[in-house]
């Protein structure tokens, strides 16, 4: 049986485990991850999780398996509030001190609170079509930050929901959480546009699920939509997106999209629950903090890029939504724990001597040390891989340097993305090589063997990008954990 543990506070890393388990494709940036799974040991499809703000991770299935795939959600002493939706297929709920596990089938809605110490087990079943959406709210976690009312909102329920015993609910099948739930599943993007699908979906599956649950909490509008109307909105919304600099009034978005514009508000209210122009507006801030975070450029050009003319209008709806002015925002951000990484690999030169490789590392662990770079080097059959991180300009910097070192050439980067935290705890250079004839003595030891990282893994050439793929993500795995 194959069972994987999720850690709430890291839940893209059993999805690692899983992509190194079965060689999968997986794809991570910060606050949102994509296991792409594509082999018959154990079938097909994907696995996405998105955290649109902390303490709300939001895991989509999407898979035809075959074999079995459980998923371990150990006790964190905080009990996270789950609310999962199964809209294809079945899945199996097991609480550790009950006997025997309840399936769940088909347009049922579960929202689930083990009691404290007790763990919950989800088996997704093998020969099945399965989407799933899986949504955890961390009471510890949610904090009233930024997001406005709709965190606060969340909090609330949860905080009001009974911490002592195990609680669950499973609903019946009238309910109007279907159409949430499939965008949920089955969008894939993770560029701006398909974030804020992903984040809204996951915002009115949930409501949706609460109203099941109570049908006071909210209340839901039935609006006559139909699917192709659907497809409609959601591509105006990748309109949007790259459009941001255009003024896009109702009329000329209801030309666009050919739906009329009461018809388009509807849709936004019922989709989004909100208009069309909050939406811009949200869009155009989120842009902005994107734009903020990766690039230098001035505030100015950002307001240009994202179609607000005003300087002062802009800072004003930015400090609203972030509570920091965006130059203030750019700075904390640069100066916050969000690490830098990036991953590249390399080919020696030619008849490069190992007393040169000695002295790159040697050199290194020092001077990364100097500027509070953390990483770790790889020299395996003749190819280098690396990952540095820390701020991102020092990342930068130092890997103009390396790229133009002569002592290796085809430099071909593989990541490269801010982290939420860092993969190495010690500062300095971790080095793993095969080669026996190294002095080891000054040479920081990452617990890690050349053969344990080759282990399990005979098919993939050391020329194939997939190759050092996997063994970055069986570093990060190790380290992390380690
Ligand atoms: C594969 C490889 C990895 C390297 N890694 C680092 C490193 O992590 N830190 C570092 O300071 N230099 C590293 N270097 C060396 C740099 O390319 C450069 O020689 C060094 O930073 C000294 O540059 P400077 O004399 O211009 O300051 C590496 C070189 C190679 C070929």
């Amino acid at each position: 049986m194959n069972t994987f543990k999720i850690d709430e506070d890291r839940p893209s890393e059993h999805i690692r485990k899983i992509a190194l388990t079965f060689n999968g494709e997986f794809e991570e940036g910060l606050g949102a991850s994509s296991l792409k799974l594509d082999n018959s040991e154990i079938g097909h499809g994907y696995i996405n999780l998105y955290e649109p703000f902390p303490g709300m991770n939001v895991r989509t299935y999407n898979l035809k398996l075959s074999k079995e795939l459980s998923f371990n959600l150990k006790d964190h002493g905080y009990s996270p509030l789950y609310l999962i939706y199964c809209l294809e297929g079945s899945y199996y709920h097991h609480y550790s001190s009950t006997e025997g596990a309840t399936k769940i089938a088909q347009g049922r809605n579960l929202i689930s609170i083990s009691a404290a110490n007790e763990e919950h087990e989800l088996t997704l079943p093998a020969n099945e079509d399965i989407k799933i959406s899986v949504i955890a709210l961390l009471r510890n976690k949610l904090k009233d930050e930024g997001r406005g009312n709709l965190v606060n909102v969340i909090r609330d329920i949860v905080l009001k929901m009974d911490q002592g015993e195990s609680y669950q609910f499973i609903g019946g099948l009238r309910n109007n959480i279907e159409r949430h739930a499939k965008i949920l599943v089955e969008n894939r993007r993770t560029d701006l546009a398909g974030k804020l699908i992903t984040e809204a979906a996951a915002y009115t599956t949930l409501a949706a699920q609460l109203d099941d649950h109570d049908k006071d909490l909210s209340k839901s509008t039935n609006i006559e939509l139909t699917d192709k109307e659907l497809d409609r909105v959601i591509a105006l919304c990748n309109y949007i997106s790259n459009n941001l600099d255009k003024s896009n009034t109702i009329k000329e978005l209801a030309y666009t999209s050919g739906l009329y514009p009461k018809k388009l508000q509807d849709a936004f209210q019922y989709l989004f629950n909100e208009s069309v122009a909050a939406f811009i507006k949200n869009m155009r801030l989120e842009k902005s903090k994107e734009l903020l975070e990766n690039t230098n450029l001035s505030v100015g050009l950002i307001c240009d890029k994202i179609g607000i003319n005003s300087k002062s209008y802009f800072s004003k709806i930015f400090t609203e939504k972030y509570g920091n002015l965006p130059t203030e925002y750019r700075l904390s951000f640069n100066q916050g724990e969000n690490s830098f990484e990036l991953s590249y690999r390399s080919k020696a030169r030619l008849y490069l001597p190992d007393t040169e490789v000695e002295k790159i590392v040697t050199l290194s662990e020092q001077s990364n040390k100097d500027v509070g770079i953390t990483g770790c080097l790889i020299y395996y059959e003749e190819e280098f891989f690396q990952i540095i991180e820390g701020k991102k300009s020092d990342v930068l910097n130092l890997f103009e340097k390396i790229k133009e070192d002569e002592r290796h050439k085809k430099v071909t980067i593989l990541w490269k993305g801010y982290r939420k935290k860092k993969i190495f705890k010690e500062p300095g250079l971790f080095f793993v090589s095969d080669r026996k004839n190294f002095n080891y003595n000054h040479i920081k030891d990452l617990g890690i063997t050349m053969q344990s990282l080759l282990r399990g893994d005979k098919k993939t050439a050391i020329k194939d990008l997939r190759f050092w793929q996997r063994i970055r993500n069986l570093i990060i795995d190790k380290a992390l954990v380690g």
